[in-house]
């Protein structure tokens, strides 16, 4: 279906915003779902801090620390770095030469009817989002994916429309510009649509950073358990005598995900027939998340405790990415009519993390 790359090894692109620690719902939902991609493509996996300033422009103090904590998460969720290439956005100033040369050939109805532009203006009411780089913000992220030619772009069903748009943008640029030989410079990317379960966060709600319910990737177990303790349960338990069912229970969900068969049954059985109560039945939830998350927490502190080792992993990611965006650039300035060489400064300039 896709238009496999000239190289033969199919690439995978894909990147989030520095956020901070992520939570399991980041895992579940996208991470989890990349560390898989690793052994079919060739991957590529950013942080977007440029997409981060186009809302928390007036105040990226929190932007570095955050960078840093997304780094340590893809690292201990299990991205390697020795085969895939894992950097951040803004150390690679082609995606923003690519970015300028795309808005040329960008209607600006197209940036305004993409669903996001209006809904986030609504959500962040307290913000001044009438801005040129706020409505630029799909096409910059077309420009983060296209400049790699990816098959694949992996992720949620939110960012599907930004994915959509990039297509648009490819074929667009390539009605216009091709190669001396005629054959077109950008492949049109396919969405991956993560298949992500249902995590609920502990009020019962999707689990997001902005409702303050979640369970952090990096939460020791005390704070696991705590914060599992007051979870909402199936609201028909009232009593300890009262018979519930774990269809109609966040905490039956996080079970669904995490538990093994053998405990999933004994929830069942023992919430169906008030043979449990929710305190045991909410400490076996929090068992097998503490389980689950043991070995990335063990990754996360080897990383934790080498900050010359992470930076080594990005210098070499940024070098990497680099020289990927950068044969990809020599394209389309030649076929958009510019010197073909690299502007002074863009390739050399190596920065420090
Ligand atoms: N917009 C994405 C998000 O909010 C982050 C992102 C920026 C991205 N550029 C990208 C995702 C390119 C995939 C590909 O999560
Ligand atoms: Fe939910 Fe478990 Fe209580 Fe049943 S026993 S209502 S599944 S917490």
């Amino acid at each position: 279906v896709a238009i496999p790359s000239s190289e033969g090894r199919k690439r995978v692109l894909s990147g989030m915003r520095p956020t901070g620690k992520l939570h399991l719902g980041n895992y579940m939902g996208a991470l989890h779902n990349w560390v898989r991609l690793q052994d079919p493509y060739d991957c590529y996996f950013f942080i977007a801090d440029w997409h981060a300033l186009t809302t928390d422009y007036a105040d990226p103090s929190q932007i570095p620390a955050n960078t840093r904590e997304v780094i340590l998460d893809y690292l201990a969720a299990g991205l390697d770095p020795e085969g895939s290439v894992l950097f951040i956005q803004s150390h690679i100033p082609q995606h923003a030469e690519f970015h300028l040369l795309l808005s040329m050939i960008t209607s600006i109805g197209w940036l305004e009817r993409v669903p996001s532009y209006k809904e986030q203006q609504e959500n962040l009411k307290d913000r001044d989002l009438s801005t040129y780089g706020f409505l630029g913000y799909p096409l910059l992220q077309a420009a983060d994916i296209l400049i790699y030619q990816p098959d694949y772009v992996p992720v949620g069903q939110d960012q599907a429309a930004h994915v959509e748009l990039t297509r648009e943008i490819a074929r667009r640029f390539n009605q216009f510009y091709k190669r001396p030989d005629g054959s077109e410079i950008l492949p049109e990317p396919q969405v991956l649509l993560t298949p992500s379960p249902k995590l609920p966060g502990t009020d019962g709600r999707k689990m997001s950073k902005s409702y303050g319910n979640t369970i952090l990737l990096s939460d020791p177990e005390p704070e696991i358990r705590a914060k599992l303790k007051p979870m909402v349960t199936d609201p028909a338990r009232v009593r300890r005598t009262d018979p519930g069912n774990p269809d109609k229970c966040p905490v039956g969900d996080l079970h669904k995900i995490f538990s093994s068969q053998e405990t999933l049954a004994k929830v069942y059985d023992g919430c169906t027939t008030a043979g449990i109560g929710c305190i045991e039945c909410k400490s076996w939830a929090a068992d097998a998340i503490v389980q689950h998350l043991a070995p990335i927490q063990q990754r996360r502190t080897h990383f934790e405790q080498n900050p010359a080792l992470v930076t080594e992993i990005l210098a070499d990611g940024d070098r990497r990415a680099r020289a990927r965006a950068e044969q990809t650039m020599q394209q389309v300035r030649s076929a958009m009519g510019l010197a073909t060489t690299t502007p002074a400064g863009i390739s050399e300039s190596s920065p420090a993390v």
